[in-house]
């Protein structure tokens, strides 16, 4: 790192490096290595988060009470009030440096507390955003009410993702108030985007680069596999959604006067999605699709085939679906985390009110999404389902596809000493340790933090397969939201007691 020395207001020297990052002068002094580094006291640190775990739920219910869903333009407002909110959270909890980040759409909050310049940095990644909350009737508390039932906290954004971000600053409240300063350097940004895509994430990257300079990123946004199962997941699938839509007459047409004579867009549609996957196989049928599927290798499969698995838990999980399906010649896990998929997400067109109505309608459409695998690239199957839904198009009509959102496919190191330093703050704290495991779902600014910081990410997730993420009645489980953040602790030190040269065991 650069060194600039600047005189403070006390007149003391303070080290500043290239990106601006302010060393305070004591700090350096007592913490530079040769001085000695204490280590944790884990005790003090335990016992003072069990004293304060009532206030951090607060905190926590606080946050949940603002409705920071991204999607809808009218709560930008709200997602802009959640991150001044954060802002003053993060101040509290003793970063030193906070800002609210603008962006072409919402914000994000970063925040900083840098302790020594030969210490570790990391780089916390998390969200502030939240899902939609439809069906709301669905709901037994409401989404932005949140209520403590049979000790797990229900509402929107309870696990995805205030709670784990907030279990972050938790953390760095209880290690201050029980240790003289942090043991590495700690960044956090927070972005107010990720569930609509993080549009804007790549270019927020790009230009605080400098500033948000780590050595390891650190992602709480994933989960256990199972309750009693510690687990770190080390892969997340990449997601391109596309919108089709396909039009035919100018207008709704009497079904009886012209039907049979002029194509149906709905049914048009339907043929095209049809047409997409193989019923019989359930593989995808798009030319080109699985060309740049990356084999699994035979331990990589019996890795996931030894992942503790329930087939009746899982259909329970996935709303007693009657029944477990997909790509024919893989396991129910590989099918979720490791194999690329089509899904419609949503599809209308017609008449949806009571009674019937016999038209052709002037048009129909749907929303389609992808997830991806190594080494698919978002742009190349977005344009490989575009080719393919024209080319299925019927005689008749027009067919537009418009691509709404990609990111790409992450990996994690799994022999990086973060890696091994999280697995046993995790052990420390469940009593085992973690197996690793992959996620079906998508965090594409994982890919964007290790491509243009060059940092590994490590992901330390906390939520459980129930916890009903993105549906009615999401919930974050108090116990691992507890033991979470005592996690973080343990993770704090481990990563603090690498060499930030090698970032190997010094
Ligand atoms: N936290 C999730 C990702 C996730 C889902 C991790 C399931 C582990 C298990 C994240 O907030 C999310 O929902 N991502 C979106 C990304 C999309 C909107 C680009 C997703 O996966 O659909
Ligand atoms: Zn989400």
């Amino acid at each position: 790192m650069a060194e600039i020395i600047t005189s403070n207001d006390a007149g003391r020297e303070d080290l500043v490096d290239a990106a601006g990052n302010c060393f305070p002068a004591p700090t350096r002094v007592a913490r530079t290595r040769g001085y000695g580094r204490p280590g944790m006291n884990t005790a003090e640190f335990d016992r003072y988060c069990a004293d304060n775990q009532a206030r951090f739920l607060d905190q926590l219910i606080t946050a949940l009470r603002i409705p920071s869903i991204s999607a809808q333009p009218d709560h930008a407002g709200e997602v802009r009030r959640h991150a001044e909110h954060l802002v003053e959270i993060a101040r509290a909890a003793g970063f030193t440096r906070v800002e609210l980040i603008e962006t072409a759409g919402h914000p994000a909050v970063y925040a900083q507390r840098m302790v020594d310049p030969g210490l570790p940095t990391v780089l916390v990644y998390g969200h502030h955003d939240v899902q939609p909350v439809d069906p709301l009737e669905e709901w037994v508390s409401p989404p932005f009410e949140p209520e403590v039932r049979d000790e797990r906290l229900y509402g929107r954004g309870a696990v995805d993702d205030k709670g784990q971000v907030y279990m972050h600053l938790a953390a760095v409240e209880a290690w201050l108030a029980t240790h003289e300063e942090l043991p590495l350097n700690l960044k956090m940004i927070i972005e107010g985007e990720e569930e609509i895509g993080s549009a804007n994430f790549d270019d927020l990257i790009t230009a605080e680069r400098d500033r948000l300079a780590c050595d390891v990123a650190v992602i709480s946004d994933t989960g256990f596999v199972g309750r009693n199962v510690p687990s770190m997941c080390i892969g997340l699938r990449g997601l391109v959604t596309v919108e089709v839509t396909v039009e035919g007459p100018a207008l709704d047409l009497h079904s009886g006067v012209f039907g049979g004579a002029v194509q149906n867009p709905a049914t048009a549609l339907c043929h095209i999605i049809d047409s997409l996957r193989d019923a019989a196989t359930g593989k995808v049928t798009i030319p080109g699709f699985y060309d740049r599927v990356v084999a699994l290798t035979a331990t990589e499969r019996a890795g996931i085939a030894a992942v503790p698995y329930d087939e009746g838990d899982f259909l329970a999980q996935a709303g007693h679906a009657p029944a477990a399906v997909g790509e024919e010649g893989f396991s129910t896990l590989e099918r979720r985390w490791v194999r690329p998929t089509l899904e419609v997400n949503g599809i209308w067109g017609g008449y949806q009110g009571t009674g019937s109505k016999t038209i052709i309608p002037a048009r129909a459409s749907a929303k389609l999404s992808c997830r991806l695998v190594p080494d698919q690239d978002p742009a190349e199957i977005a344009g490989a389902v575009e080719t393919a839904v024209k080319a299925a198009a019927p005689d008749g009509v027009v067919v537009s596809v418009t691509t709404l959102g990609h990111g790409r496919p992450v990996i994690t190191p799994t022999d990086h000493p973060a890696v091994r330093a999280a697995a046993a703050a995790i052990a420390d704290v469940f009593g085992r340790e973690p197996i690793f495991t992959r996620e079906g779902g998508s965090i594409p600014p994982v890919e964007t933090l290790q491509r243009v910081l060059g940092a590994p990410a490590v992901l330390v997730g906390f939520g459980l397969p129930d916890d009903q993420i993105h549906a009615p009645n999401e919930k974050f489980d108090l116990d691992q939201f507890r033991k979470g953040i005592r996690v973080i602790g343990r993770l704090w030190s481990e990563l603090g007691q690498l060499d930030t040269a090698t970032l190997s065991p010094r």
